[in-house]
């Protein structure tokens, strides 16, 4: 038995759990101004504090949703704030909180919940699993030159960086499409996301694309210079882009190529299928540097969550396995008609962490069983999961928090 109590915070006690939290990252703590803001990222009921009799950790959430394939959507806890006090750590203080937020989240509905954690080794005992990749790229500007036959695009038309942020929710909204990973934002997101932009020390601005039906792109990016004089560099990071159809996107990416004077344009955590390559003659002015994980997903009502997402393809019996939340742990038959619990006899046995992982379509069965994470009880059940949980688009969430 442990001798801590876990319960969710009072909002008044809010500002001294960011407190906390932000000692864990090793960054001080926020004046009284920035509380005013950060405060407005914190939902109220959904932060939990564990105590001895100090707070001593904390964890938080606030309530999204996210596409999955198929454009369904369910009820996601976008978790984020974890810390545990640095004179506390590697005691089961993380364990117990987790624990506790999950099994809490369960009683609320909440279908999954997700994060984007500091270090990868820390969520995956708890039934997370890394759900979608992203890439980072640099195109050299000076150099690189769109094919002829890539759509001209609309008008383009700038934002300053208070348009920005006051647009920038109603054209998500609009042109974010249903991309398997996608978060619907919520106010609380967005209050993150002010407090990111005007923190920018860089100018910043947007480019608004107008196709045929109106505003159907966007993109917002700094300028970052270095150097001097004639060695001056100037270089253009993507901090939003976002196009509801390919002439959308190469109308941004012709507006992105045509500033004059910007050295490079980089982009981080991009979907892995974003084809900036694709629109240039010369396809190595655009260098793809690293491919990493993105969101980790943790299914917490698993029928709801297969239930939510579709299938194209034959029919597979899959055996999961949580300890954390029993309740999950059984058959399911997943087919192109829908997924449910079932008594029949399993193909796959897979924990719900590795459930995570090919629940948006990221990682393929085979892959996963590969690498030893899936074990196949019935020959050919790999390669119809392969073709069942396999998506047209790569999953991509793009909103981190
Ligand atoms: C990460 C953190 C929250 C872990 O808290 P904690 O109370 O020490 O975790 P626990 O004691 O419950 O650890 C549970 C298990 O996870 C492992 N673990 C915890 N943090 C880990 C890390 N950063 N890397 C690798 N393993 C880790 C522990 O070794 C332990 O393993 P075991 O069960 O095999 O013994 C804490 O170290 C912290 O606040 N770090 C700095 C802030 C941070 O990175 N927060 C995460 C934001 S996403």
């Amino acid at each position: 038995m442990s001798d801590h109590a876990v319960r969710v915070l009072e909002t008044t006690e809010h500002r001294a759990a960011s407190v906390l939290f932000r000692t864990t990252l090793h960054a001080k703590s926020g004046t009284d101004e920035e509380w005013a803001r950060g405060s407005r990222t914190y939902q109220p009921g959904s932060t939990w504090g564990v105590f001895d009799p100090e707070l001593i950790g904390t964890a938080r959430s606030f309530d999204e949703e996210l596409t999955v394939p198929g454009a369904g959507r369910i009820p996601l806890a976008a978790v984020t704030g974890v810390g545990v006090r640095a004179d506390r750590t590697r005691r089961g203080v993380l364990t117990e909180l987790m624990r506790t937020q999950l099994t809490e989240l369960a009683e609320r509905g909440t279908t999954a919940a997700a994060l984007y954690p500091t270090e990868s080794p820390i969520y995956g005992r708890f039934g997370y699993g890394a759900s979608t990749v992203a890439k980072s790229y640099t195109v050299d500007r000076r150099a690189a030159r769109l094919r002829p036959e890539v759509p001209a695009g609309g008008e383009i038309s700038l934002l300053d960086l208070e348009e920005t942020v006051r647009r920038y929710p109603e054209v998500y909204a609009g042109v974010a499409g249903d991309r398997p990973g996608r978060l619907a934002r919520s106010p609380y997101w967005w209050a993150v996301a002010d407090i990111h932009l005007n923190r920018n020390t860089d100018l910043v601005r947007s480019a608004l694309h107008h196709g045929p039906d109106g505003v159907d792109g966007l993109v917002t990016y700094s300028v970052k210079h270095s150097g001097r004089g004639h060695d001056e560099k100037l270089a253009a990071e993507i901090i939003a882009l976002h196009a509801a159809t390919p002439s959308a996107f190469a109308g941004l990416w012709r507006h992105l190529l045509g500033l004059d004077l910007i050295d490079t344009v980089t982009a981080h955590l991009r979907p892995a299928d974003e084809p900036v390559e694709l629109l240039l003659t010369d396809p190595r002015h655009c260098r793809i540097g690293t491919t990493e994980d993105e969101l980790w997903l943790r299914l917490i009502d698993v029928p709801a969550a297969l239930a939510a997402r579709t299938y194209t393809g034959g029919e597979v019996v899959i055996d999961v396995v949580d300890p954390l939340l029993p309740a999950n742990s059984g058959r399911y038959r997943v087919s192109a008609d829908g997924a449910a619990p079932t008594e029949a006899a399993a193909d796959l046995r897979l924990g719900v962490d590795t459930l995570a992982m090919l629940y948006l379509g990221t990682w393929s069965a085979s892959s996963l069983a590969g690498a030893g994470r899936i074990e196949e009880l019935s020959p050919s059940a790999l390669a119809g999961a392969d073709a069942l949980f396999g998506t047209r688009v790569s999953s991509w969430c793009g909103t981190f928090f």
